[in-house]
């Protein structure tokens, strides 16, 4: 027998290959587990040129089955992060809240304390009536609707009381004093940065069925940064 020294094949006297392709083609088929398809029409001693690996296919296919499955849990796995998440990004709740009756404060230009009370709501949860600060209300002779400052002190957010004896209000916390119209008894000499928060204000009427009308005062209540020359929302 000689061999074929370039194309591994053996030789039949006069140099032509021996004519077994075929045969061979048949023994791979039936032996090797990696070969699916062979052309048998190709003639001997040439290379095959449609063999695809078995195991190389199966894996493919396995590759295809585990990204659609991937794919189809992210659909739900998003949804549900997207729902948990959505508090976060929705819109803020409206500032204005009722303080009290156009009644309970009279035209006498005196300042008049009120609690701001509230529910209040963070990204999860909702807290029904609760105290979020406290406002002075000043309704000067005549005057329809009153003014608001927040009591909270613009130096470090302690709560400024008021001296009916000498018209004035005081922090009990650094000495700082502001005039009956909110500004600073010593300017920028005193301790507080700024002068008291003014806060928007407007009434509401509500009819009432054979009686005078209920006035009820809404303050924007906005909470400030403290020890800021300028008037910044904490949120
Ligand atoms: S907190 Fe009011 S003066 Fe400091």
């Amino acid at each position: 027998m000689r061999l074929d020294g370039q194309r591994g094949v053996e030789l039949e006297a006069g140099g032509q290959p021996k004519q077994w392709g075929n045969y061979c083609g048949r023994m791979v088929h039936s032996f090797n587990p990696l070969v699916t398809t062979m052309d048998n029409s190709k003639q001997p001693g040439e290379r095959p040129d449609q063999i695809v690996p078995a195991a190389k296919e199966k894996n493919r296919r396995s590759f295809f089955a585990i990204l659609a499955g991937a794919i189809a849990m992210l659909g739900p796995i998003g949804a549900g992060i997207c729902t948990f998440l959505s508090p976060l990004f929705r819109q803020t709740q409206s500032p204005a809240v009722r303080v009290g009756l156009l009644s309970q404060v009279p035209d006498d230009g005196e300042p008049h304390f009120f609690s701001v009370v509230t529910d209040w709501q963070d990204a999860w949860n909702r807290y029904p009536r609760q105290k979020i600060g406290a406002v002075y209300l000043i309704r000067q002779p005549g005057a329809n609707a009153p003014i608001a400052f927040t009591a909270k002190c613009p130096h470090a957010g302690c709560s400024i009381g008021y001296s009916a004896a000498e018209g004035v209000f005081k922090c009990p916390c650094h000495t700082s004093v502001f005039n009956i119209d909110g500004t600073r008894a010593q300017g920028d000499e005193e301790v507080a940065p700024r002068d008291m928060d003014l806060l928007d204000v407007s009434l509401e009427e509500l009819a009432v069925e054979g009686g005078d009308p209920v006035i009820e005062i809404w303050v924007n209540f906005v909470d400030y940064q403290t020890g800021r020359s300028t008037k910044m929302p904490t949120t």
